[in-house]
């Protein structure tokens, strides 16, 4: 599928596995969310801009790349993509963090906003997309739309676990986005939840039922 790619890095694999366990507790839970979203945001973001810069080592001025541009925008997808923020925040601690809130009604799986707030520029960033579940592909469709129209250009699309259900209806409905998966899973289930996936990511991460 064009745009997009599945990690396939032993480390990200192992790690989601320790995710799907359901002994694994909501500290441990956190922990590993947060280091996955390092090693994907590690590959997601290889393509940022760099230009050169003077910087005197010890021994001599020399021309060295830097990341280059407006400061990359990280938007999680409240709840379970707060889970991710810091993660990310560990490659580029100078990023922006808008939030945009979605919630699934438990009958419909449709997605629900409620609550948007973005980083100035959007035109001239780099956006970075977080949830850990792209389950219907409802939430992250509708979350790059919002983003679209408040002029974002450049964006990337992160989660964790998807299904093809999710992957083929966000690749249909903003074809633009560079999306990267942890793993793809097998389907949905009747309720509209991945299997064999990790069950409720916000709950898990929050430690709420
Ligand atoms: C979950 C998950 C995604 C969404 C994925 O959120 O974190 O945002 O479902 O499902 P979709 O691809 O079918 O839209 P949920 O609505 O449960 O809200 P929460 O994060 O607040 O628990
Ligand atoms: N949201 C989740 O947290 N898990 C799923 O499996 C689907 C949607």
């Amino acid at each position: 599928m064009a745009n997009v790619t599945i990690l396939e890095h032993p480390l990200i694999k192992h790690k989601i596995s320790l995710l799907r366990d359901k002994n694994t507790g909501t500290r441990d839970f956190r922990i590993l969310i947060e280091e996955i979203a390092t090693l994907m945001g590690y590959e997601a973001l290889r393509d940022l801009p760099t230009e050169l810069v003077e910087v005197e080592t010890p021994l001599m001025k020399a021309m060295v790349p830097m990341v280059s541009g407006k400061k990359l925008a990280i938007v999680p997808i409240l709840r379970a993509g707060l889970g991710m923020v810091n993660g990310i925040l560990a490659l580029d601690p100078t990023a922006k963090v808008g939030h945009i809130g979605m919630y699934r009604d438990e009958v419909t799986h449709i997605p629900h906003e409620y609550y948007c707030k973005l980083p100035d520029s959007l035109e001239e960033r780099t956006i970075v997309v977080l949830d850990p579940m792209l389950a219907t592909g409802g939430s992250a469709v509708d979350a790059i739309s919002l983003i679209k129209q408040r002029g974002g250009k450049q964006i990337k699309f992160m989660s964790i676990i998807a299904a093809p259900e999710g992957l083929k209806a966000l690749t249909e409905a903003h074809p633009d986005v560079e999306v990267y998966c942890g793993n793809l899973d097998d389907r949905l289930n009747e309720n509209c939840y991945i299997l064999p996936g990790l069950g409720d990511a916000g709950d898990r991460i929050f430690g709420t039922k």
